[in-house]
């Protein structure tokens, strides 16, 4: 398939996904939202990708939120269609992969940014980058999940802290409360990223694609996240990869999944 908006690498069982709208600081329009969901299925179906970086293109900015320009005429059911629509089919949709989704944040990562930042498994981030929910400055609230995921990764108070000030944090401040697990420098984030995804790929694609579901099971209302992961658990049982990692483990040589 071919994008406008976004670009597709893939090295070994790597796959990177960089956001391509440089001149508005990779704004997610429309066309935008609606590539990342074909990639992340087409990525998903071909069987080859072990782990997903998805970062921005040019230096400045990971993505400086929703296209503000496309939703500054909305009406209340458009509102709600926009966001119903895009957590669905992108931020829901990246969270619940199968496939881990890794978010190198080189520079502002903003609203929708961040969002889609926090609907990844996990973020690393460059020095130079900048984290916020500004919504609340624009007269809406964060509607791709902000408001559940940033309490969820940060805490409550600071999440309404965040939201409540529309102010940004940088690296180190987002390192501190928890929104990123390590801060580098810009030439040092894709590297960083891939070195993280190298380890991914040593372990079982099924058993992580099974912690995933366990682990986002516990934030999820009205599902048990203890029964799920006692699920996925006995469902590792019945897979060639547990054969062969409690195999490798006790022949004393490296499981090959
Ligand atoms: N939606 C649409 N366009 C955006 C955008 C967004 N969220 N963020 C940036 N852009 C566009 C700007 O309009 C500008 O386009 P232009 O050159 O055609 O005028 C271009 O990207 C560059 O942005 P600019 O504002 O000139 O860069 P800056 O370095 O002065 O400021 C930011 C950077 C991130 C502080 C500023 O762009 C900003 O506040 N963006 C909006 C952030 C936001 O509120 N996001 C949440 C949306 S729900």
């Amino acid at each position: 398939m071919s994008y406008n908006n976004i670009l597709i690498e893939q090295d070994d069982n790597i796959t990177t996904i960089t956001i391509n709208r440089p001149s508005k600081l990779n704004a997610l329009n429309r066309e935008t939202l609606s590539e990342l969901h074909n990639a992340f299925v087409e990525i998903e179906g071909d069987k080859t990708t072990r782990v997903i970086i998805l970062t921005g293109s040019g230096e400045k900015a990971f993505v400086a939120g929703a296209d503000i320009s496309e939703f500054s005429d909305f009406e209340v059911k458009e509102g709600t269609a926009l966001a119903k629509q895009g957590q669905k089919l992108v931020f829901d949709f990246i969270e619940n992969l199968s496939i881990p989704v890794i978010a190198a944040i080189n520079g502002f990562a903003l609203g929708g940014g961040l969002e889609l930042a926090m609907a990844c498994h996990f973020r690393i981030a460059s020095d130079n980058a900048k984290m916020g929910l500004p919504e609340t400055s624009l007269g809406v609230i964060p509607g791709y999940g902000g408001t559940q995921r940033l309490p969820q990764l940060v805490g409550k108070g600071k999440a309404m802290e965040m939201i409540m000030t529309a102010r940004m944090i940088n690296a180190d401040e987002a390192l501190k409360v928890g929104l990123v697990n390590y801060t580098v420098t810009q030439e040092e984030l894709l590297p960083l990223a891939e070195n993280l995804a190298s380890k991914i790929i040593q372990n079982s694609p099924l058993a992580i694609a099974s912690a995933i579901k366990a682990v986002n099971a516990g934030f999820k209302d009205g599902v048990n996240g203890y029964d799920k992961e006692i699920k996925q658990f006995g469902k590792c049982f019945g897979t060639d990869d547990f054969t062969e990692g409690t195999t490798a483990f006790l022949e004393k040589r490296k499981a090959n999944f």
